[in-house]
C-alpha cells in the first residue's frame, strides 16, 4: 500500500519519497512533509509549531486558539478571507456574493488505479493508488475533492481538484488551481523553460526571494513559458541535493505561482490560468481541473528528470509507439517548402532511403490551393496538380520504395482563402463586432462547436483510413486571438482533446508528432496523444543543445523531434559540422530535414554510415536513463544515456578557446568491477574546415580554395582520432583523460582536430 491513513494523518509513499499531511484541530489540511522517504513513525519533529503569532496577524478563531493564523501554517489547500494572504488556489463567488471561503475536511476515500477524467486527458494510473480528500466550505455546500494519485515506481504524485456545488444559486469560479502545497524555504532557485519561436525551452533560473514568481501562459502552453517548473534547493547540482518538479497534463493557459512568504514558507500552486476566466457552476455540477504532476528527488536535477522521464514514458505516452524506437524519418519541409511535385517527392524519398531513412514525411502544401501559407488551410482535397495520383498513390509508391509514409495536417486553423471558410465563416473564432486579427494569415477554428470537431475528425480519419499512413505530424501555427473569455479557451482545449481522442485512440498504430510552429505546444496534455513533439523549428545543433537540454529537465528524449538539417542554418546562419548536427539530433526522435542531393557526395556517404551506426545506439539514446553531466565549463555540454546494454555519451564544445585545455571525460553509472569497451563513433574531418592550414600539411603546394582541393573535399574526408579503451567500470568512472584537441600548432592523427561546435559521441558496452 502506498497510501496509509491513520487518525487523520495521510502518508503517501513512493519508492524514494514521502508526502505527509494531516487534518489539524481546525479541520484544515496541514502539510507536514514532502521530500525524502521517511521511516514509519512519529512525525512530531516535522509538524508546524505555533506558540505565538507574528504582529498584525489575523487569527482564524481567537477563542479556540490564539496562535492559529492561516498565513503561518503550511497547508495543502487554502481559501480567501480567513487570514491567509498568500497566493490562493481558489477564488469563488459564493451565494452570499462574497469570495470568502474556508475549506475544511469532510471525508476521504481510497481506490486503486487513478480514475479517468471526464473532460481532460490524465495519466494512465498503471500501478497507482488514489486518495480523494473531500473538503467542504464551512458556510456553503460547495466541495473541493482533492485527488492524490501515487505512482510508487516513478516517484510521482499527481494532484487535481474537482469543485462541486449543491447550492441552489450559481457559484462563479474565478480561479481554481489543481494543487497548492507549502514547503519550508530552502533558498530555492526556480527553473522555468522560457523563450520564443525558434528559441524554445531555454533554462531560466531565478532566485526565489520574498515575493512571488509566476510562470504562465495566456495563449495555450506556447513557446514563451512551458508549464513545467522546478524548485532547486540551495546547493543542489545535477547529481545531488533536493529538487522538486511540477508539471501539468494540460496544454491550455496555465499558471504556476511560487511565493516565498515573510515567515519562510514557499507556496507552490499550479493549474489553469485564471486569466479572463469566469465559470458558472450550477447545482449538481462539478468542475475538474487539469491533473498536475509532482515529483521530488534528493539526487539533484537529474534525479528529478529521471522521475519525470519514467512517468512520461510509463503513464503519459500511449499507443503502440509508447516504448518503440522511433523510425528515422526524412521530412520534406526544409527541402521543399511548398514547391514540390509527386516525382520530386519520390526522388527525395529514394535518396532518403539510400541514406537509411525509414519513414518519409510529406509536410505542408499537399492540399487545396496551398502553394503559400495564405491559402488552402481548412481544405482536405488533395492538390492533383502536385500529386496526380493522390495521397493513396503517393503513399503506395513510398511504401514500394521500402519506406513508411507520414503526413502533415494543421486541422485547427483556416485561411480566409479556402473553401471551408467560404462555406462556414461562422466556424472561425472571431468576434462579430471586430475585425479578426490573423496569425500566419489564418484564423482558428472554433473547436467548442461539435460540427467543427466532426468536420475535422471525418476529414482526417477519411485520409488516414484510405491511405497507407503510419505517422501524422499535427501542426498548429498561431496563437489565439478574438476569443470570448477564459472559459472559452478552456472549452476549446476540451474540444481539442475530444478531437485527438476520437482520431488517435482508435488508431494506436499511428505515430503522432505534435508541433506548433516548432515547440509551441510541448506539454503533457499533448503527450497523452502524441508520442513525440517537434521540439523547435530551429535545427541548429548549438541552439538545440539549449532547447533539448532544457526540455530534458522534464521530458524524455524519446519525445523530442530532432532533425539533421543543412548548414549554414536557416535560423541562425551558423555553420556547424555535419557530425555535430547528427550527434545532437541522435539524442531525440531522429530525422533528416534536408534534400540529400544538396549534400556533397562524401557527406552523403558519411550520413549513410552514421545512420547505420545510429541504429545500434538509438534505443539507448531515446529510452536509456538520461543525465546531464556537469562539465564545469559552460562551453562544453555533456549528456549521457544508459540502459542495460550500453552507455552513450555526447560531448559538444560550443566555443573553443585557442590553446585548448586537456579534456577530461566523466562517465557515470557503470558497474565498478565489470570490464567495458569504450569506443568513439567515427568523426569525419572535412578538408574545408582547415582552410589555409591545408598548405602546411600537404606534401605538395595547392591553393587552399583552389579547384583541386575543392574537388577533393567533395569526395574525400579524413577520420578524426577516435578514443578507444578496454577498462573496468571503476577505471572509466574515475574519469578519462582524452587525447588532446587542436591547439593551433599543427596536425596530428592522434589528436581531435575539431574546433568550434564540435562533438564527440562515445559508446560504452560491457565486454561479455
Ligand atoms: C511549422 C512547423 O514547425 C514546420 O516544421 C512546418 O511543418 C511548417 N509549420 C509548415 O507550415
Amino acid at each position: 500500500m502506498s497510501i496509509k491513513v491513520t487518525d487523520g494523518l495521510f502518508r503517501l509513499e513512493t519508492a524514494e519519497t514521502s508526502y505527509v499531511f494531516r487534518v489539524n484541530e481546525m479541520g484544515h489540511l496541514e502539510q507536514i512533509h514532502y521530500g525524502r522517504k521517511l521511516p514509519e513513525g512519529d512525525i512530531e519533529s516535522l509538524r508546524h509549531k505555533h506558540e505565538l503569532t507574528h504582529g498584525s496577524a489575523v487569527l482564524y478563531d481567537e477563542e479556540k486558539d490564539s496562535s492559529y493564523c492561516l498565513e503561518e501554517i503550511p497547508l495543502e489547500w487554502s481559501g480567501v478571507g480567513k487570514g491567509d494572504f498568500r497566493v490562493t488556489p481558489i477564488e469563488v463567488k459564493l451565494p452570499d456574493n462574497s469570495f470568502t471561503c474556508d475549506f475544511v475536511f469532510e471525508n476521504y476515500s481510497l481506490q486503486s488505479g487513478a480514475p479517468a477524467m471526464h473532460t481532460l486527458p490524465s495519466a494512465a494510473g498503471n500501478g497507482a493508488e488514489t486518495l480523494v480528500v473531500t473538503l467542504k466550505d464551512k458556510a456553503f455546500s460547495v466541495y473541493a475533492d482533492l485527488y492524490y494519485s501515487v505512482y510508487e515506481a516513478e516517484n510521482v504524485i499527481t494532484r487535481r481538484c474537482v469543485l462541486r456545488s449543491d447550492e441552489e444559486e450559481t457559484v462563479l469560479i474565478k480561479k481554481i488551481m489543481s494543487y497548492s502545497i507549502d514547503l519550508p524555504d530552502r533558498n530555492y532557485t526556480v527553473i522555468t523553460l522560457s523563450g520564443g519561436w525558434i528559441s524554445e525551452a531555454n533554462t531560466i533560473e531565478r532566485r526565489l526571494e520574498t515575493g512571488m514568481l509566476v510562470n504562465e501562459s495566456t495563449s495555450f502552453s506556447q513557446h514563451r513559458n512551458n508549464p513545467a517548473v522546478a524548485l532547486v534547493a540551495n546547493g543542489a547540482t545535477e547529481e545531488t541535493g533536493d529538487v522538486y518538479g511540477f508539471n501539468l497534463i494540460y496544454g491550455g493557459n496555465h499558471q504556476t505561482s511560487v511565493e516565498l512568504s515573510p515567515v519562510g514558507l514557499v507556496r507552490v500552486t499550479g493549474g489553469l490560468n485564471p486569466y479572463c476566466f469566469l465559470w458558472e457552476l450550477h447545482k449538481g455540477e462539478s468542475f475538474e481541473t487539469p491533473e498536475a504532476v509532482l515529483t521530488y528527488s534528493m539526487n539533484g536535477k537529474n534525479g528529478m528528470s529521471q522521475n519525470f522521464h519514467a512517468f512520461v514514458q510509463n503513464q503519459v505516452v500511449r499507443g503502440e509507439w509508447q516504448k518503440k524506437e522511433r523510425p528515422i524519418l526524412i521530412n520534406n519541409w526544409e527541402a521543399n517548402f511548398f514547391q514540390f511535385r509527386q516525382n520530386s517527392l519520390l526522388r527525395l524519398a529514394k535518396r532518403g532511403k539510400r541514406l537509411g531513412c525509414e519513414l518519409f514525411v510529406l509536410d505542408d502544401g499537399w492540399f487545396g490551393d496551398r502553394n503559400t501559407d495564405t491559402a488552402g488551410l481548412g481544405d482536405y482535397a488533395v492538390n492533383r496538380k502536385k500529386l496526380p495520383d493522390g495521397l493513396e498513390g503517393l503513399s503506395q509508391r513510398i511504401n514500394r520504395c521500402g519506406m513508411k509514409f507520414g503526413l502533415w495536417f494543421e486541422p485547427e486553423n483556416v485561411n480566409d482563402n479556402s473553401n471551408l471558410y467560404r462555406a462556414h465563416p461562422e466556424w472561425a473564432i472571431q468576434r462579430p463586432n471586430r475585425k479578426a486579427s490573423l496569425g500566419r494569415h489564418q484564423k482558428m477554428l472554433n473547436l467548442t462547436m461539435p460540427e467543427v470537431r466532426d468536420y475535422i475528425v471525418e476529414n482526417v480519419t477519411q485520409i488516414l483510413d484510405h491511405c497507407s499512413i503510419s505517422y501524422v505530424k499535427w501542426d498548429m501555427n498561431r496563437k489565439v486571438s478574438d476569443f470570448e473569455d477564459g472559459t472559452f479557451l478552456h472549452r476549446y482545449m476540451i474540444g481539442y482533446y475530444d478531437v485527438l481522442s476520437r482520431i488517435f485512440r482508435e488508431r494506436p498504430w499511428i505515430l503522432l508528432e505534435g508541433c506548433a510552429s516548432g515547440g509551441g505546444r510541448f506539454d503533457l496534455g499533448h503527450l497523452c496523444f502524441a508520442q513525440q513533439i517537434w521540439a523547435s523549428d530551429d535545427t541548429d545543433p548549438v541552439e538545440r543543445l539549449k532547447i533539448q537540454g532544457g526540455l530534458s529537465l522534464f521530458y524524455p528524449i524519446s519525445t523530442m523531434g530532432a532533425h539533421l538539417s543543412m548548414a549554414p542554418h536557416q535560423q541562425t546562419l551558423r555553420d556547424t559540422p555535419l557530425f555535430t548536427r547528427f550527434a545532437v539530433a541522435a539524442f531525440g526522435a531522429f530525422g533528416l530535414e534536408l534534400d540529400p542531393s544538396d549534400l556533397k557526395p562524401v557527406e552523403r556517404k558519411t550520413v549513410a554510415s552514421l545512420l547505420e551506426q545510429y541504429r545500434k545506439i538509438r534505443k539507448t539514446c531515446q529510452f536509456g536513463r538520461f543525465s546531464r553531466i556537469e562539465t564545469g565549463n559552460r562551453n562544453i555540454v555533456q549528456w549521457q544515456a544508459q540502459d542495460e546494454e550500453k552507455t552513450v555519451i555526447l560531448r559538444v564544445k560550443t566555443m573553443v578557446p585557442a590553446a585548448q585545455r586537456n579534456d577530461y571525460l566523466t562517465v557515470t553509472g557503470l558497474k565498478p568491477d565489470a570490464l567495458y569497451h569504450l569506443k568513439e563513433i567515427g568523426n569525419p574531418l572535412f578538408l574545408h574546415r582547415f582552410g589555409g592550414l591545408m598548405k602546411h600539411i600537404l606534401p605538395i603546394k595547392l591553393k587552399p580554395n583552389g579547384f583541386i582541393l575543392r574537388t577533393v573535399d567533395k569526395y574525400m574526408k579524413m577520420d578524426d582520432f577516435a578514443e578507444s579503451y578496454t577498462a573496468s567500470g571503476a577505471q572509466l568512472m574515475a574519469g578519462i583523460r582524452l587525447h588532446r584537441s587542436f591547439i593551433g600548432t599543427g596536425f596530428s592523427d592522434k589528436m581531435h582536430m575539431q574546433g568550434d561546435y564540435s562533438a564527440i559521441l562515445i559508446e560504452i558496452a560491457e565486454e561479455k
